[in-house]
Formats: C-alpha cells, sequence, structure tokens
C-alpha cells in the first residue's frame, strides 16, 4: 500500500494549514520575543543600552500592510509617554514624512525586511538625515543591514502569506521598544505602571494558550457567513487591532471587511450597515466607552454585535456574541484580541474553501514599489 503524500504538507506539523500552525505558535514565538529582555522591572534590548535614544527628539514608524498595523500599536505607546511620534504608510513616505533631520529615528517594521515601500522610507529617512532602526524577524534582511541598529522579533519563519505571529511578535517588541526610548528621550514619561505592565507581559503566551484551547471563533464564523460586509471597530489601542482584523478576514476570505475607529463608525460608515453586516468590536479593557456607544448605534440598525476582549466588560453585556480573552493589563488584551480574530478569519476562509496560505494576488513579500 501507499500514502498519498504531498511534500508541501511536511511542514505543516499536522495542522491543514501553514496559517493555523503559525496561530498555534505564537505562545512558543512569543516566549522567544520576550526571552532575556525584562531585566529588573526594565526593558534591555541587546544592542540598544540605555542612553542609545537621547538625542532623539521624533520618532517615525515606517511599514506596510499588517506590519503598520503593528507599528500603529507601538506608536500609541510612545505618544502615550510623550514622545513626539508618526506612524507612516511606508509608500506615503516621500510626500508624507515633514521635517526630518539628525534628531529623527526612523523605524521600519517589516516581517521579511525585504519590502521595497519599506525599504525606500528607510533609505529616504537616511538621506535627509535621520537615524534608522530596523524591526525586522530576519537576521541579514536587507532592512537590517542598511539600518542603523537593528531590533529582532524572534518569531520564527513564516509561511502563510497572511502574517500571524510575526504580528504578535512585532507588536510586543514594538512595545518592548517603546520603553526603551521612553527612558532615554528628555522628558518623555515611561509608562505609568511600567513594572506591571512588564510583569504582565511574562504571562502572555500562556493567555494566548488559553484563547487557542478555548476560542468559541469557529462556531462564530460560521453563525456570520452568509453576511455582506464585516466591520470591526475598536479605539485606543484597539483600533489598530480593529484595521489587523479587517485586513486579515479580506485577505484570506474574499469578503467585504474594514476596520474603523469606533467613533468613525457614525461618519459615513453607518450607512453600509444592516443586519448582514456584523460589527467585530475589538475592546482592551479600558478607553472602551466609544467602540459601546458606537456599536449600540450599530445594533440599533439591526447589525449584530460580536464583542472582542475580558469578559468583565460593559461591551459584553450589550453584545450578540462575545469572544473571551484573558483578563490582562490593558496593553496586552488588544494583542490577545487578536488572536481571536486571526482564528475567525482562518475558520471563515476555511469554511469558504480559500486557498488559505496563497491567497490570489498576495505575495508574501513585495519587493516592487
Ligand atoms: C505584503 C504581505 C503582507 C505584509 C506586508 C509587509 O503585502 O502580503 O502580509 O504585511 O507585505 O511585509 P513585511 O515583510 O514588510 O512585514
Amino acid at each position: 500500500d501507499t500514502v498519498d503524500w504531498d511534500p508541501e504538507d511536511a511542514g505543516k506539523g499536522g495542522y491543514d494549514h501553514y496559517m493555523l500552525k503559525e496561530i498555534h505558535g505564537q505562545p512558543t514565538a512569543l516566549s522567544n520575543t520576550i526571552e532575556g529582555r525584562i531585566d529588573d522591572g526594565d526593558v534591555a534590548l541587546d544592542a540598544l543600552s540605555p542612553g542609545t535614544f537621547e538625542d532623539v527628539e521624533t520618532v517615525q514608524f515606517v511599514a506596510c500592510g499588517t506590519s503598520y498595523h503593528a507599528a500603529m500599536y507601538g506608536a500609541q505607546l510612545l505618544r502615550a509617554a510623550d514622545v513626539r511620534t508618526d506612524v507612516l504608510r511606508a509608500s506615503e513616505y516621500d510626500s508624507m514624512a515633514g521635517p526630518v533631520d539628525e534628531d529623527t529615528l526612523v523605524v521600519a517594521v517589516t516581517q521579511s525586511g525585504e519590502t521595497a515601500d519599506t525599504l525606500d522610507a528607510l533609505r529616504t529617512g537616511a538621506d535627509r538625515g535621520a537615524r534608522t532602526l530596523a524591526v525586522t524577524n530576519v537576521v541579514g534582511s536587507t532592512a537590517a543591514r542598511e539600518a542603523d541598529d537593528a531590533v529582532y522579533i524572534r518569531a520564527g519563519p513564516e509561511v502563510g502569506v497572511a502574517a500571524t505571529k510575526t504580528y504578535s511578535s512585532q507588536a510586543v517588541t514594538l512595545a518592548l521598544l517603546t520603553q526603551r526610548i521612553a527612558g532615554d528621550v528628555p522628558d518623555a514619561t515611561p509608562h505609568g505602571d511600567r513594572a506591571a505592565m512588564l510583569e504582565t507581559l511574562a504571562d502572555l503566551p500562556q493567555q494566548v494558550e488559553t484563547v487557542l484551547e478555548t476560542t468559541d471563533a469557529e462556531a462564530l464564523a460560521e453563525e456570520f457567513l452568509d453576511s455582506q460586509s464585516y466591520f470591526f471597530i475598536g479605539n485606543g489601542l484597539g483600533h489598530s487591532v480593529a484595521l489587523e482584523g479587517a485586513l486579515k478576514f479580506k485577505e484570506i476570505t474574499y469578503e467585504h471587511a474594514e476596520g474603523f475607529a469606533s467613533g468613525q463608525l457614525k461618519h459615513g460608515p453607518l450607512a453600509l450597515v444592516t443586519e448582514a453586516s456584523p460589527v467585530i468590536a475589538v475592546s482592551t479593557g479600558s478607553d472602551d466607552d466609544k467602540t459601546r456607544t458606537n456599536a449600540i448605534e450599530a445594533q440599533s440598525r439591526g447589525a449584530p454585535i460580536v464583542a472582542v476582549g475580558p469578559d468583565d466588560h460593559p461591551l459584553v453585556d450589550v453584545a450578540d456574541a462575545h469572544l473571551s480573552v484573558p483578563e490582562t493589563h490593558p496593553v496586552w488584551a488588544g494583542l490577545l484580541a487578536n488572536v481571536q480574530l486571526q482564528l475567525l478569519s482562518y475558520h471563515a476562509a476555511k469554511l469558504l474553501d480559500r486557498p488559505i496560505d496563497k491567497p490570489r494576488n498576495l505575495a508574501k513579500s513585495v519587493t516592487v514599489e
């Protein structure tokens, strides 16, 4: 007897798709990302010793796609630390960068380290005098070689075109980097409860495991499979998570999905809200009032509301369905919500029989501008 065996399946380790394997690889990836980087209540990032960033006045994050959403996450934490911060889509850097000089730090966030738009922004920033830093998964990549410094996210290889574990590892690496930068920049104020925030980070890999073991995402994906559009909303740190949730959903299901800042839903998109457009509302356990009121607004137009976040939250009381995540520090809650959104996209795409690991028209790394 012979068994049909596809060499493509060999690397999937028993999972149906690389994407699912990589979603389940996140506890390990995150443990590696964090390993050795929290030292005595402070952040330790290899070459970036204290004092490295003392001349920095402005930080500009540049990135594309999923990496842009991780960059938004980091940018928001840096702003909260009172550091002048921009986050720019790398393809628009040329026209959107504004003043750049030697006190500017350009941080390129790129999993592959090879995205042409991001490399171009990095080079433009350097040409204008900025100091540069690459946050990447690939040691020896072009971004890592060309930037003045590099920080590695240590997610391990990612094969699925839709980025999953690299997003989580990027967001955590950037959160750590922001605290490192805020420790140096004059007049910056590191996160108010930095010690508690860093301490809870150690629990994140286990909490992701809990989400993976307890998720209801498959049943929900099935329940809403006939929808016309999927709207993802969130505010504060939840905004970037909502954008990432929508991007993932459209990439692999080919269904119409859009992400919005919660408060923006009423400024136009509400015209598209019907019973056939579930609103997936990300809560992080803080800053969620606008998400709640705008979700209720959509619900009164007939849209089913799915709350994604911790149990003990007012949004959950009004929602029609709930994807639960463990209680954690608000800085990390969005990353747990994102794991639920990854699973929702995955199961919807699987039910629709899409080629999940290789969506049409997309490439893992886009090396043309
Ligand atoms: C492509 C991929 C996306 C990815 C983006 C940025 O568009 O399809 O999944 O997020 O590139 O990739 P990078 O390697 O720079 O993070």
